[in-house]
């Protein structure tokens, strides 16, 4: 077993490639055991303290929920509570919760913000979702993955629409296992080019391959896997008009699907705008997965969080 007790997950790469494998395949036993009512009473008495910048259904009740099952407790702190960077700096926050809690989740806006708490906190401070990346949900996305196709090598996963956080870290995390991953995006909305550098670097390990392009169609040819995200992610409300225009040939439809392989299933982290990003007919339709998807936040979180904290 991997120990990995006191670490952060601020990113996909803060985990090595069997680390990653090790947290997917415990999210699975973790899962199978729920399913038979065995109990998993690990962190009895132990606290995690929950900062919100930004709303959260999945998030959050997977986070909470996970804490219940794991027989400790959590304390959502949201905008209104902390004001973190109004009210407190982020360093006196990091060091005043981390003397009292036992490990630390943060949605924020700036990647640099829980990089910073990550910085001061003397426990371990796990990602939630960042204008950069977002890896808790490509953990619970990996099992489901892994779920549907019983593993990971060179499965084709394309994403089609905002180079954005949930890009980032399906990159970082393909990367990793051996898939190949094509993003597409509109001109001047792929993804970094700093991430895409280091998937070539994880690549040439793994035997990956992970690409930007900018035709949804080409993107989509002989996939396993199509994925999408919202054309405007939370805190770009402003420019969704725009994007709106901007991203109408990246919507996922039945004539994007029945490009990829008819075995292919479609997925998206949600919430979903229906009629933008994706069809109603393939968000609700027999390939969808983003359901499943959802509930395997839950367990990729337990298992997150049973790894990490000490
Ligand atoms: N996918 C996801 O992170 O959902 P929430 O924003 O509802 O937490
Ligand atoms: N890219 C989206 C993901 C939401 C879970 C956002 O950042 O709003």
């Amino acid at each position: 077993m991997i120990d990995l007790k006191g670490r952060n997950i601020v990113s996909i790469d803060d985990l090595s490639r069997e680390e990653l494998i090790q947290l997917i395949d415990t999210s699975m036993r973790l899962k199978d055991e729920l399913y038979v009512g065995q109990s998993h009473e690990v962190l009895h008495g132990k606290t995690l303290g929950m900062i919100f910048e930004k709303p959260s259904l999945r998030t959050r009740v997977a986070f909470e929920t996970a804490m219940t099952q794991l027989g400790g407790h959590a304390i959502y702190l949201g905008p209104n509570d902390i004001k973190l960077g109004k009210r407190e700096t982020t360093e006196d926050i990091a060091r005043v919760l981390s003397s009292m809690v036992n490990v630390i989740m943060a949605r924020v806006f700036a990647h640099k913000t829980v990089e910073d708490l990550a910085k001061y906190s003397k426990v371990p401070v796990i990602n939630a979702l960042s204008d950069f990346e977002h890896p808790t949900q490509i953990v619970g996305d990996m099992l489901t993955i892994k779920e549907k196709f019983g593993g990971f090598n060179g499965l084709k996963l394309s994403f089609i629409g905002d180079g954005n956080n949930v890009a980032h870290s399906l990159m970082l995390a393909g990367a990793k296992l051996g898939m190949h991953v094509v993003v597409a995006s509109p001109k001047g909305y792929e993804p970094s080019q700093k991430v895409l550098d280091r998937c070539a670097e994880i690549s040439k390990e793994t035997g990956a391959k992970v690409e930007a392009l900018n035709d949804p169609q080409q993107a989509a040819e002989n996939a396993d896997v199509i994925y999408t995200d919202v054309w405007a992610s939370m805190g770009q409300e402003d420019e969704a008009e725009e994007r709106k225009r901007i991203f109408a040939p990246y919507q996922v439809n039945s004539k994007l699907m029945s490009s990829a392989k008819p075995t292919a299933i479609f997925m998206h982290c949600l919430p979903a705008h229906y009629g933008d990003e994706v069809t109603e007919e393939v968000g609700h339709g027999p390939q969808s997965a983003i359901f499943q998807e959802a509930e395997n936040r839950l367990h990729s979180i337990k298992a997150m969080l049973v790894h990490v904290t000490r």
